[in-house]
């Protein structure tokens, strides 16, 4: 059991039938949030959200105008009892009801990561439960399934803090990478463009709201890669040209006009690099449905998602994005990708590590290390 290796649900003590509705306890600690969730997954693969429970560092870090790892790694451990003890009473649930427990293992914060991980090996070693070390991406991944029936495969762009991809799932544990950043992830341009128009951080809902009603063709702004065939980002010749206009800023409409213009122009750079990920896409999988779905935490900009949708109505796809409460890091993400590896037997070992880089895709990421996961993000 403790090998290291991941083992089946079948040969661990207190497991239970895989073909059974499956009741998971998820803890998420990798960045700024603690949280915990009760995910009930039918045997016909119907979704319930019991609870969702969200404690939010936000205040703590706001005066740093970022995410400081250590104040995070105290604030998860400080909190995390109570947060996964709110999500039980609130889902209405006991511990001797859950199939097993699904805790964040990374990639993210080492510091909060450990935390969220030895309260769910905690758990798992008191009940006799199964245990998910479960990667955060993947909890991104199969968000959008906490609110409608997305069948695999699917098309993927996961856009967060601290990443920013084009991903094919072929379904769980089976992505393959079309693309990444190699600069700067999505979300960090956001938050960084943000604190240049001295918006606090988290930047990118406040720049959403700055730019309501503002002016998005006012600035033009560089395109990134233009010209380039594949399906990689890069943001940061955008971040330091808008931050170089914010600089001589200060009417609140030259402002809200610029605003407009960033988001219009990370906009465009996903919309243009999704819409060539679904080419190749449909080439891969004649004959089969298209999905395109978007998710991470910049997936809540409504603007950015219904431009998102309209490139897949155009491109002939369905779209698919997570109810806005589950695109930034909740903890029903993670219970949800635990209930897919239980169902298919996965559980992990005791020992799993905690994991602050753990790609998707790890022989795409071994292969393009040129391609950073934008960790360098408040958020990574
Ligand atoms: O998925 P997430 O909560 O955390 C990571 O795993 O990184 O994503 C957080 C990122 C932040 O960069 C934040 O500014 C961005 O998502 N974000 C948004 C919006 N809401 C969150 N960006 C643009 N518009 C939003 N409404
Ligand atoms: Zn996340």
């Amino acid at each position: 059991m403790f090998d290291g290796t991941a083992c089946l649900l079948q040969d661990r003590p207190g497991s239970r039938n895989r073909m059974t509705d499956l009741t998971i306890l998820g803890l998420e600690t990798s960045c700024d949030e603690t949280a915990a969730a009760v995910v009930r997954r039918t045997a016909d693969g119907r979704v319930e959200v019991l609870s969702s429970i969200i404690a939010s560092q936000i205040a703590q870090h706001a005066p740093y105008g970022g995410v400081v790892p250590e104040i995070a790694a105290r604030a998860h451990v400080e909190s995390i009892d109570a947060i996964a003890a709110e999500a039980m009473r609130t889902a209405g649930v006991d511990y001797g009801d859950l199939s097993g427990v699904a805790a964040t293992a990374g990639p993210g914060l080492v510091g909060g990561v450990m935390v969220g991980l030895a309260f769910g090996k905690a758990v798992a070693l008191a009940r006799g439960l199964p245990l998910v070390a479960v990667n955060h991406l993947e909890g991104h991944a199969v968000s959008a399934r906490l609110g409608a029936d997305v069948p695999y495969p699917f098309l993927l762009l996961l856009v967060s803090g601290g990443h920013c991809q084009l991903l094919d799932v072929g379904g769980v544990g089976a992505c393959v990478r079309l693309g990444s950043t190699i600069d700067d992830a999505a979300g960090e341009a956001f938050d960084k463009i943000a604190k240049s128009l001295g918006l606090p951080y988290p930047g990118g809902p406040a720049l959403e709201r700055l730019a309501v009603g503002g002016d998005p063709d006012r600035y033009p702004l560089p395109r990134a890669l233009l010209g380039r065939k594949d399906c990689a980002f890069s943001f940061s010749g955008l971040k330091t040209a808008a931050a170089r206009i914010a600089e001589g800023l200060t009417a609140e409409a030259d402002r809200r006009d610029l605003a407009a213009s960033v988001q219009a122009a990370i906009g465009r750079q996903l919309r243009e690099r999704s819409e060539r990920a679904m080419e190749i896409y449909a080439q891969a999988h004649p004959g089969e449905a298209r999905r395109f779905v978007v998710a991470g935490g910049v997936a809540a900009n409504k603007a950015l998602r219904a431009t998102l949708e309209e490139a897949a109505a155009r491109r002939g796809f369905s779209f698919d994005a997570p109810p806005l409460a589950y695109c930034t890091d909740n903890a029903a993400m993670i219970a949800l990708a635990g209930a897919e590896r239980l169902a298919l037997g996965i559980s992990d070992p005791l020992d799993a590590a905690a994991r602050p880089r753990w790609p998707l895709d790890a022989a795409a990421a071994a292969a393009d290390p040129t391609h950073l996961a934008g960790r360098k993000g408040a958020k990574a």
